[in-house]
């Protein structure tokens, strides 16, 4: 079928840090998922996790299992893609 994604902005991604009942986004390689709900089942905890909601969720990820493949895990998550902060704009 036809998917469209978003163009997410670094602020927009900011504000989905999955508190106050906001969804937990997080980028990898410039692509944007949401990891809420993906919570409850990380194997290494939903604390951990919350650790990469509302940014680039790469470095934590690769520090601590470069081995678990991120795409195949939340490839139906995907949301969007990051763009530039005044580029979400048509
Ligand atoms: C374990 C997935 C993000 C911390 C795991 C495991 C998977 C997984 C499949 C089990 C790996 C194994 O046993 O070989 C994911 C996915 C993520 C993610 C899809 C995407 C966002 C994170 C982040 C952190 C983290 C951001 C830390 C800040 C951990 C820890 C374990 C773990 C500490 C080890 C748990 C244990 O063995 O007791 N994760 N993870 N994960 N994850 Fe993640």
């Amino acid at each position: 079928g036809v998917t469209s994604f978003m163009r997410v902005t670094p602020s927009m991604l900011k504000q989905h840090n999955g508190r106050k009942g906001r969804p937990a986004w997080s980028s990898w390689q410039g692509k944007v998922y949401n990891i809420t709900p993906y919570l409850p089942y990380h194997p290494g905890g939903e604390g951990e996790l919350r650790r990469a909601a509302g940014k680039n969720g790469e470095k934590l990820f690769m520090e601590v299992h470069p081995w678990v493949n991120w795409e195949n895990m939340l490839g139906e998550c995907l949301v969007g893609i990051m763009v530039g902060e005044h580029e979400n704009r048509s």
